[in-house]
C-alpha cells in the first residue's frame, strides 16, 4: 500500500500524477505542443524553459486533484532518463528538494519502464501484484525518441533484443508529415489522412523486415518518399500517408510477432506516442487473435504520450520492491537505458 507522486520532464510535456495503491488519482500535462509548433521541433533549452514556468503549478493541480498534500505521500517517483538534460534536470531537481524538505524516500525511474508500464494501467493493481506469473513478456515501446522491442524475464530485468538503427518509428511519422505539410507533430495528423487513403497505393520500403534479427530501421522510408514525391507532386496526400502508415505499421507488427514467437513470451506490451495509432493498434490485435498467441495489452489511448501516470506506476511498483533512495544519490542521465 502505497501514495506516490509522479513526476516526469523528460522532453516537452511537464507533468505531474498521484498513484494510490496502483490506481491512478490524478494526471496533469502542461503540453508544449504550441511552442515547438512554431519551430517544427523541440528546442531544448525553451523546452527547459518552460518546464521550470510549469512544474511548481503542475504538481500542485495534480496534489490537489487526488485531494492530498505532499506530506500524505509515501514517495516521490521522477524521471531520471533517458530524455533531453535540460528539461530533466528541471523535474529531477524539483524533486531532490521536495524530497529532501519534506523527508521523503524517492525513485529514480526510467522513461522507457514508465512507457512499458503504462500498458498495464488499468489492471495495474492486479498485475503489479503478480507480475511474475505473466513472465516472459515483450515490450514494444514506440514513440518518437525510441522503437525497441524488450524481453522481461523477471521483474525489473529487461534486455533490448531490437532497436531502431536510425530514426524512431515516432521521427519517421513525423519527419514523412512535414515533407507532407502536416502540421507539427505530424504522427496524428498523418494516421487521421491515412484514414481517407488507400494503403496499397503505394509500395514504400519496409526496412529490414527481411533481416533475421528485431532492430528497425526508418530512415530508407523517409527518404523514398522525399524522392516520391519531387518525382509526384500531385500523388494523393491521403494514398500516400496510408502506404507511409502500412509500411511502418507492417514492420512493427511483424518484428514483435517474430521476436514474441522467439522468445515465447505470454504476453506483449505495447506503449509510447505511436501506440496511440489506431491502425496499428487494430493490426497487432488482428495478428494476435489466435487463442495459441500471446495476450496484448496496449496502454490506454491517453497514457500513449508522456505523462506522469506511468512515471508514479514504475515508482510504485519499485516502492513495493523495496527500491527507494535517497534524493542525494539521484542525477538526471540523457543516456540512461533499460
Ligand atoms: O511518447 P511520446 O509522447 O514522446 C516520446 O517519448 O518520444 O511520443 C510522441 C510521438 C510523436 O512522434 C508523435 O507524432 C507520435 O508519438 N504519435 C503518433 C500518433 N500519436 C502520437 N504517431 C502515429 N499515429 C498517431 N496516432
Ligand atoms: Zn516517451
Amino acid at each position: 500500500m502505497a501514495t506516490i507522486l509522479g513526476i516526469e520532464t523528460s522532453c516537452d510535456e511537464t507533468a505531474a500524477a498521484v498513484v494510490i495503491n496502483g490506481v491512478i488519482k490524478s494526471n496533469v500535462v502542461a503540453s508544449q505542443i504550441k511552442i515547438h509548433a512554431k519551430t517544427g521541433g523541440v528546442v531544448p533549452e525553451v523546452a527547459a524553459r518552460m518546464h521550470v514556468e510549469k512544474i511548481i503549478p503542475v504538481i500542485e493541480k495534480a496534489l490537489k486533484s487526488a485531494k492530498l498534500k505532499i506530506e500524505n505521500c509515501d514517495a516521490l517517483a521522477v524521471t531520471i532518463g533517458p530524455g533531453l538534460l535540460g528539461s530533466l534536470l528541471v523535474g529531477t531537481e524539483t524533486a531532490k528538494a521536495l524530497a529532501y524538505v519534506f523527508k521523503k524516500p524517492i525513485i529514480g525511474t526510467n522513461h522507457l519502464e514508465g512507457h512499458i508500464v503504462s500498458a498495464i494501467a488499468e489492471q495495474f493493481p492486479i498485475f503489479s501484484s503478480q507480475f511474475s506469473k505473466i513472465l516472459p513478456a515483450l515490450a514494444l515501446i514506440v514513440s518518437g525518441g525510441h522503437t525497441e522491442l524488450v524481453l522481461i524475464k523477471k521483474l525489473f530485468d529487461y534486455e533490448v533484443i531490437g532497436q531502431t538503427q536510425d530514426d524512431a518509428a515516432g521521427e519517421a511519422f513525423d519527419k514523412i508529415a512535414k515533407l507532407l505539410s502536416l502540421p507539427y507533430p505530424g504522427g496524428p495528423h498523418l494516421a487521421k489522412l491515412a484514414e481517407k487513403g488507400n494503403s496499397k497505393m503505394f509500395n514504400f520500403p519496409r526496412g529490414m523486415i527481411n533481416e533475421n534479427n528485431f532492430d528497425f530501421s526508418f530512415s530508407g522510408l523517409k527518404t523514398a518518399v522525399l524522392y516520391f514525391l519531387k518525382k509526384h507532386p500531385k500523388a494523393n496526400r491521403a494514398d500516400v500517408s496510408a502506404s507511409v502508415q502500412e509500411a511502418i505499421v507492417e514492420v512493427l507488427v511483424q518484428k514483435t510477432l517474430s521476436a514474441a514467437r522467439h522468445h515465447s513470451v505470454k504476453i506483449i506490451f505495447m506503449g509510447g506516442g505511436v501506440s496511440a495509432n489506431k491502425y496499428l493498434r487494430a493490426q497487432i490485435a488482428q495478428s494476435l487473435r489466435s487463442h495459441k498467441s500471446p495476450k496484448l495489452m496496449i496502454a490506454p489511448q491517453g497514457l500513449t504520450t508522456d505523462n506522469a501516470a506511468m512515471i508514479a506506476l514504475s515508482g510504485y511498483l519499485r516502492f513495493m520492491a523495496g527500491k527507494t533512495d535517497n534524493w542525494y544519490n539521484i542525477k538526471a542521465n540523457p543516456s540512461l537505458g533499460l
